[in-house]
């Protein structure tokens, strides 16, 4: 069974997207493999979140995974700085990191560039962080997405020249991971591209989202004044909304849309208002099971603890070896 890991970001509440996405790749896998699945509240630090705020992120971002079925039953999910052994393993591998190859990671380049009176350690060795997450547990999968790939390459890149430097072949090359499935790719409110958080406010249909808010963002969701000619076909921003459609809608209502389309006697007022409220049938039962887990302490907390111990039995061997295998035994 192969070992995959995969960090998730504090501030990542999930939208549709990721629903669709990630979380879907994650379900699987969890069946498959041997998977550790973390909050990278560590990552989240080079920001100086408010303590708060942390807190109250993790909290949010452990409910919703569970809530959309990450079972801590068949899957390690933990938060990222309750296993501290990924500490002493980012010191040991900032040894052999170098600032050149550091400062030219494009996420680094790019945060520099928007947060420029918070060019922190932290930042610049993002990378080498990311690398002890996934060396800790000596994975060999990772499933992350196109901007990740650059931080797994320097992954390798560390791994390796670890085995070279102390002649060992100790950590296995991790390699991205999307099971060659085609992921259903579900497009923004903003009439192209993906949804994303970062697209801009209003381009993301958030699972947490109130009703009212989701039913606002549906219905400014860019279209057009309608076809002008039978059968046309599709602008980009029409054709989004009949994919979200096809996500959370039934058959009937689609294709009555789709006909409605064809013979030029399309509303989009009518068809946005529809689509907001199957997407809120959709994503309701799925908030109040967020609600309720969030309700409920000592569950989180229980998660949290077990979490811990399994990532630790693990983190705690990689990091014993490694100290081993660099000398450190006096
Ligand atoms: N950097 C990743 C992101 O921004 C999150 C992350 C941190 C991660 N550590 C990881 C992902 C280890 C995969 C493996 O999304």
């Amino acid at each position: 069974m192969e070992t995959v890991v995969s960090g998730i970001r504090s501030t990542g509440n999930l939208h549709l997207g990721n629903y669709f996405g990630a979380m879907k790749n994650f379900l699987r896998m969890q069946e498959e493999n041997q998977c550790y699945f973390f909050i990278a509240d560590y990552h989240s630090l080079t920001t100086h979140p408010k303590p708060q705020d942390l807190r109250q992120n993790v909290r949010q971002v452990l409910a919703e995974y569970l809530a959309c079925g990450l079972d801590p039953e068949k899957c390690t999910l933990y938060v990222q700085s309750d296993v501290p052994e990924v500490a002493e393993l980012y010191l040991l591998l900032n040894m052999h990191a170098y600032k050149g190859e550091l400062e030219r990671a494009t996420t680094f380049k790019e945060k520099a560039r928007k947060q420029p009176d918070n060019i922190n350690a932290g930042l610049l060795t993002y990378p080498v962080l990311m690398a002890a997450d996934i060396l800790l547990h000596r994975a060999s999968k990772v499933p992350v997405g196109k901007d990740q790939e650059q931080h797994l390459e320097m992954t390798r890149q560390f791994g390796n020249r670890f085995n070279r430097m102390y002649e060992v072949d100790y950590f296995p090359e991790p390699q991205a991971f999307n099971f060659g499935v085609q992921l259903v790719k579900v497009p923004g409110l903003d009439g192209s591209g993906k949804m994303g958080k970062s697209e801009g406010e209003g381009n993301a249909v958030f699972l947490f989202d109130t009703d009212e808010a989701l039913k606002k963002k549906v219905m400014r969701a860019v279209s057009d004044a309608g076809p002008s000619e039978p059968n046309s076909q599709k602008p980009e921003a029409i054709q989004n909304l009949f994919t979200l459609m096809d996500l959370v809608s039934t058959k009937e209502t689609l294709q009555f849309f789709d006909d409605a389309f064809n013979n030029c006697t399309i509303r989009y007022g009518d068809m946005k208002k529809q689509l907001a409220e199957d997407m809120i049938v959709f994503v309701s039962p799925i908030r109040s099971r967020i609600t309720e887990i969030l309700k409920d302490e000592s569950l989180l907390t229980d998660v949290m603890k077990r979490g811990k111990e399994k990532a630790q039995a693990s983190a705690r061997k990689t990091v014993s070896e490694v100290r081993e295998i660099m000398g450190i035994r006096y």
